[in-house]
């Protein structure tokens, strides 16, 4: 079944000049299927410069919407509709209009986690990945970050001499993570390294031997000399880590889950592309504005 559903999948990606791209949170089957993947940033500069005319886009909707924004003469599809990222939907443009009201000398810094209607009122996006080169590369002193108060205080360790103004958002996934259950995992697996999301609360990023995206703890699991590690972000980066390495071993707490991440089958991709449906639409006026933020997220992320 998944052998014809493959098959399929890849006659089509050529039938329609497609690239298929998926985040390292996807399950291994869309992993397997696509021709790249990787973390938000790494993907977001591959859908910024495919050739093809269409991008499947395996993730969640702020991720297809930023391949949109960047790539609009492109049709860009996200197999599962429905799937999209609770920490976006936590700052509206029209709240963040009021802070800067409140700040306004400061510069807004949106995390790509965010909506198109965010990031067309904020003057750069960021990830995980490049967000302490962007602050670091912006001139202001008082920066508006939103919406995860989780890496924005991450990066306000790191940036003491900056002024961050921090949304109240945070991704449902990685805030839940308690302190008790790293304690317990390093106790069961001792000497193990801890590698943390910079989404995790500042009790967990505490407990750290490293704290990165996901693919800079893909990188350091694979290139570090220990043979055992926990891994404190969503279990689909097991699969790429267990596949790079497949002499050590990786750890992680179970209930690390993304369910938006999971919505995403082999069906799912197969039925996008044989109907060309769940097509991204925005509205042209909006995606200049965004595009003006993800635009300024390369050039000062490089
Ligand atoms: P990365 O930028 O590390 O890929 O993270 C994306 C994300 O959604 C984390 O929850
Ligand atoms: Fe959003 Fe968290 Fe899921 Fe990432 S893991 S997509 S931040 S809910």
């Amino acid at each position: 079944m998944i052998q014809d559903l493959t098959t399929e999948i890849l006659r089509l990606k050529e039938e329609k000049d497609a690239v298929i791209l998926a985040h390292y949170y996807q399950v291994p089957e869309v992993q397997e299927i696509a021709d790249y993947v990787g973390d938000s940033y790494y993907l977001s500069k591959i859908a910024k410069d495919a050739k093809q005319n269409t991008i499947v886009f395996c993730g969640v909707r702020f991720m297809a919407e930023s391949a949109k924004i960047l790539s609009p003469n492109k049709t860009v599809l996200l197999p599962a509709a429905e799937a999209g990222c609770p920490m976006a939907n936590m700052a509206s443009a029209s709240a963040l209009l009021k802070m800067k009201e409140e700040y306004p000398n400061a510069k807004v810094v949106c995390y790509i986690n965010s909506t198109t209607e965010v990031k067309a009122v904020s003057d750069v996006c960021c990830t995980s990945s490049n967000a302490l080169n962007i602050i670091n590369n912006i001139e202001e002193e008082e920066i508006i970050f939103l919406p995860d108060k989780n890496l924005g205080g991450h990066i306000q360790k790191l940036v003491p001499h900056k002024k961050m103004i921090l949304w109240d958002g945070c991704c449902v996934t990685h805030n839940k993570i308690y302190k008790k259950q790293i304690e317990a995992l390093k106790e069961f697996y001792p000497g193990a390294k801890v590698l943390v999301h910079p989404e995790c609360t500042e009790e967990i990023r505490d407990m750290a031997d490293f704290i990165g995206s996901t693919g800079e703890i893909i990188k350091f699991g694979t290139e570090d000399s220990s043979d055992k590690f926990i891994i404190v972000t969503e279990i689909g980066v097991l699969h790429e880590l267990e596949k790079r390495n497949p002499n050590k071993k990786f750890y992680a707490p179970d209930n690390m889950v993304c369910p938006n991440m999971k919505k995403t089958g082999l069906e799912d991709v197969y039925n996008a592309l044989k109907e060309m449906k769940n097509v991204i639409t925005i509205d042209e006026d909006i995606r200049v504005k965004a595009y003006n933020a993800l635009n300024n997220m390369h050039l000062l992320g490089r």
